[in-house]
């Protein structure tokens, strides 16, 4: 964002700030988030305009003034979730008019959506795509100073939108986005339509961001993009991910650095070593494979074969010691035969992967595959989808067993959701660990003995070392 768009956004919160102040009551906002870590980031920004603005950030929906969806569309029921949500808010529009209903992020992106939202969802005063974020202010001046629908259709490549004021979750883990976008048009996915373009953020502003994280407090650092190994391809200085990490690895401090998603067709033995050289870089590699089968590999434009992917997983775990290894699978992509899809099973059988991410091939509108032959009925797809999960929890929790009596260094990060008098926290290796621990501990490094392993989290004790 260039220096001026900057300012005159500062300007807008600075006139929604005053419509605001002359409310009786201070007003309330309610962002809900949908989809992945991109738009958990996305919505981390609007919180922080939105509170600039005047706003109380709360989760309580039937109080709020300001009620804002971040949408997903990547896969159907996503979308599915979206209007479910938009359907069950349609009251609260009529018991007070004054409400506003902003709707945003990549579903929004999608050329047919926001005029389906006019026709279907009246009550919706606001639109706009995932690029046009940083325009929140100016948009919602518009609307409360005109009254009348906002909708921005048209999804903007700006160059980077940086200094947006930010409401962060966690106190002490936080996603820095280091790249916005994705080139590489895989066959099924919607996001490089929605998300446009590959940019690259600047390093300095990215080491700037983290300096302040760590100054902060914050122990736990994830670097955000569709495909980190691209990073810099764009920038006119010749740098790339590892370079980048070398630079983040220097800033002095006891955090972690961990990235996601790194692409197998460009993920690069220099970047491994980065990892293995670098000891604030955590050994956990998030590296989506997608299928077994080289002919649906190609099919789905993926730029590598799973012999490429073998060979970059035994460097991998030849190089970084306890390598934690996850991936991405889609099932049911068109023209998979069980034959195809056997060669999934095999291939997760050999990587052997902590944690896979499983999801049911769903069309996408405007993406190759949405028109190729072969579709394949859901049936099959759900079938082999549980197959798929069978076999991978079946991993998961013998790789977990090698956990039992060993001491892991753990971040608290708060109290577990399913067990109050517990706390939970990550393992460098992002493996979820639940203990029983004092809550002062909560944004510190703890020493945790496992007790206990489960197919998708370890449960141990907090001991002194
Ligand atoms: N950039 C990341 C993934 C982003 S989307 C990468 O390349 O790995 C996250 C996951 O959603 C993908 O890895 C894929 O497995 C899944 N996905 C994408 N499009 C999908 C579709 N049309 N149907 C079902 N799953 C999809
Ligand atoms: Fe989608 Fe492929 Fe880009 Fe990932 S790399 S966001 S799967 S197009
Ligand atoms: Fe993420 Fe969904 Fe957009 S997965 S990039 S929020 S389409």
């Amino acid at each position: 964002m260039s220096q001026n768009e900057n300012e005159t956004q500062n300007l807008y919160i600075q006139k929604v700030l005053h419509l605001n102040d002359q409310r009786g009551a201070m007003p309330y906002c309610v962002v809900q988030t949908f989809g992945c870590q991109q738009n958990a980031s996305d919505s981390e920004k609007l919180k922080g305009m939105a509170e600039k603005m005047g706003y109380i950030i709360t989760n309580k929906i039937e109080i709020a003034d300001l009620i804002i969806f971040n949408t997903c569309a990547v896969r159907d029921s996503a979308e599915k979730k979206v209007l479910g949500n938009i359907g069950a808010i349609k009251h609260l529009k009529q018991n007070n008019r004054n409400v506003i209903m902003v709707l945003c992020g990549c579903m929004m992106a999608q050329q047919h959506i926001p005029k389906m939202i006019k026709e279907k969802y009246p009550y919706i005063d606001m639109v706009f795509g995932t690029n046009a974020l940083y325009k929140f202010p100016s948009l919602l001046y518009e609307k409360i100073s005109t009254k009348t629908k906002v909708f921005l259709t048209e999804n903007i490549d700006i160059s980077i939108p940086e200094g947006i004021p930010i409401k962060r979750e966690s106190t002490c883990k936080a996603y820095v986005t280091i790249m916005y976008g994705c080139n590489n048009f895989c066959s099924y996915c919607i996001v490089p339509y929605v998300r446009g373009r590959e940019r690259s953020r600047q390093s300095y502003e990215i080491e700037k961001e983290i300096k302040e994280l760590i100054k902060d407090g914050y122990k736990d650092i994830t670097l955000l993009g569709q495909n980190v190994n691209s990073y810099g391809k764009d920038l006119k200085i010749e740098t790339d991910f590892a370079d980048l990490l070398r630079q983040l690895n220097n800033i002095e401090g006891d955090f972690r650095l961990r990235f996601m998603t790194s692409h197998p067709k460009d993920i690069t033995k220099k970047l491994i070593d980065t990892i293995t050289e670098s000891e604030k870089v955590c050994n956990h590699i998030h590296l989506p494979v997608q299928a077994g089968s080289n002919k649906i590999l190609k099919l789905m434009n993926r730029g590598y074969t799973r012999e490429k992917y073998f060979e970059l997983i035994d460097y991998a775990k030849s190089k970084i010691k306890d390598l934690v290894l996850t991936s991405d699978i889609l099932v049911g992509f068109p023209t998979e035969t069980d034959d195809d899809f056997l060669e999934t099973i095999d291939l997760i059988k050999k990587v052997e992967f902590d944690c896979l991410f499983t999801f049911i091939y769903s069309k996408r509108k405007g993406t190759p595959a949405d028109t190729m032959e072969g579709q394949i009925p859901y049936e099959q797809k759900h079938k082999n989808f549980a197959i798929l999960i069978k076999e991978q929890n079946l991993i998961s929790k013998r790789i977990n067993d090698n956990y039992l009596g060993k001491t892991v260094r753990v971040l608290a990060e708060g109290k577990s959701q399913s067990n109050e008098d517990m706390l939970t926290g990550r393992t460098e290796g992002n493996k979820i660990v639940n203990f029983a621990g004092d809550e002062k501990l909560i944004g510190q490094f703890v020493n945790v003995k496992i007790l206990e392993s489960k197919t998708w989290h370890l449960l141990g004790v907090n001991i002194k070392k």
